[in-house]
């Protein structure tokens, strides 16, 4: 028996890797963690499986779920949203199976930020701009943020920022923000990215707060940044005309011409 941590993807149920979707097929227990899952997704599960949905249950509950179908002797499919490595409360569940000593795997997913920049068609790391970015929060009700872990303190950095969780925070991230970005630093929030009714709303930290109405809510990425200005940076050079590299050696000189390698790493 295995508990099987599926990371389901930001919303469009084919943005699911095969792995996930087979381990969906395969398991006759699923939990799934409430609203952000599409329904589609669960009707990969095996006719006769046992679906949970887990919004309303505390860890307590799921845990007695999980070691009940490890009683049986029934596989389990844990699915949440978009990737397993950030906010999935993955880490406090593998914590528990570890100490109950019951075998699990995890299989990634597709998150929100990527689904975002997809949406957008942009990209985050930009030559010259940004090359960085950094996925984080404001503070909630349940959670307060570590010392040190201030927008103010990212945003010293230039780095793109992916802020989650935090639609309702959007005056404070502004404030938090133009200090160090400027007003007219590009802004872009995704809503749904990749459901279908996905809605985009692109401003500046100076505009955003007009542009938002209450229809924008809990499900949306903000995206800060220079790097959301689409033309104006300059070209990698990676694809550059005379850029000596490992696959396009300029000269018989060059020391990628017979076994050298390059270790740059753009984009390879
Ligand atoms: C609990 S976190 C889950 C993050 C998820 N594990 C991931 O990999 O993206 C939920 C937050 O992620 C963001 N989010 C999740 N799905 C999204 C989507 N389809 N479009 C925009 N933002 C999304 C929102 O900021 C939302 O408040």
């Amino acid at each position: 028996m295995t508990v099987h941590f599926v990371g389901a993807g930001p919303g469009a149920p084919d943005l699911l890797t095969l792995r996930g979707r087979d381990l969906i097929a395969a398991s006759p227990v699923c939990l799934y963690a409430g609203s952000l899952i599409p329904i589609e997704i669960l009707a990969h599960c095996p006719a006769e499986a046992r679906i949970v949905n887990t919004a309303s249950m505390s860890l307590d509950d799921i845990i007695s779920e999980i070691q009940s179908a490890h009683a049986q002797g029934l596989d389990v499919v844990r699915l949440h949203s978009g990737d397993l490595s950030v906010w999935s409360a993955m880490g406090e569940q593998l914590r528990r199976l570890r100490a109950l000593a019951i075998p699990y795997t995890v299989t990634p997913g597709v998150p929100a930020f990527a689904a975002a920049a997809a949406t957008l068609g942009n990209e985050l790391t930009l030559p010259e701009v940004a090359q960085s970015l950094v996925l984080t929060r404001t503070p909630g009700r349940a959670s307060a943020m570590p010392e040190g872990e201030t927008l103010s303190n990212f945003a010293a950095t230039g780095a793109t920022l992916a802020i989650h969780l935090s639609i309702h925070n959007l005056a404070q991230v502004v404030t938090d923000l133009s200090p160090a970005y400027g007003t007219e630093c590009p802004v872009a929030v995704v809503w749904r990215a990749s459901w279908p009714d996905e809605k985009v709303i692109r401003g500046t930290l100076a505009t955003i707060e007009m542009l938002i109405d209450e229809s924008i809510n809990r499900t949306a990425l903000i995206l800060v940044g220079p790097a959301l200005a689409t033309d104006t940076f300059t070209e990698s050079s990676l694809y550059a005309v005379g850029y000596d590299r490992r696959f396009r050696p300029q000269s018989a000189d060059s020391p990628f011409a017979e076994s050298g390698s390059d270790h740059s790493g753009d984009g390879q």
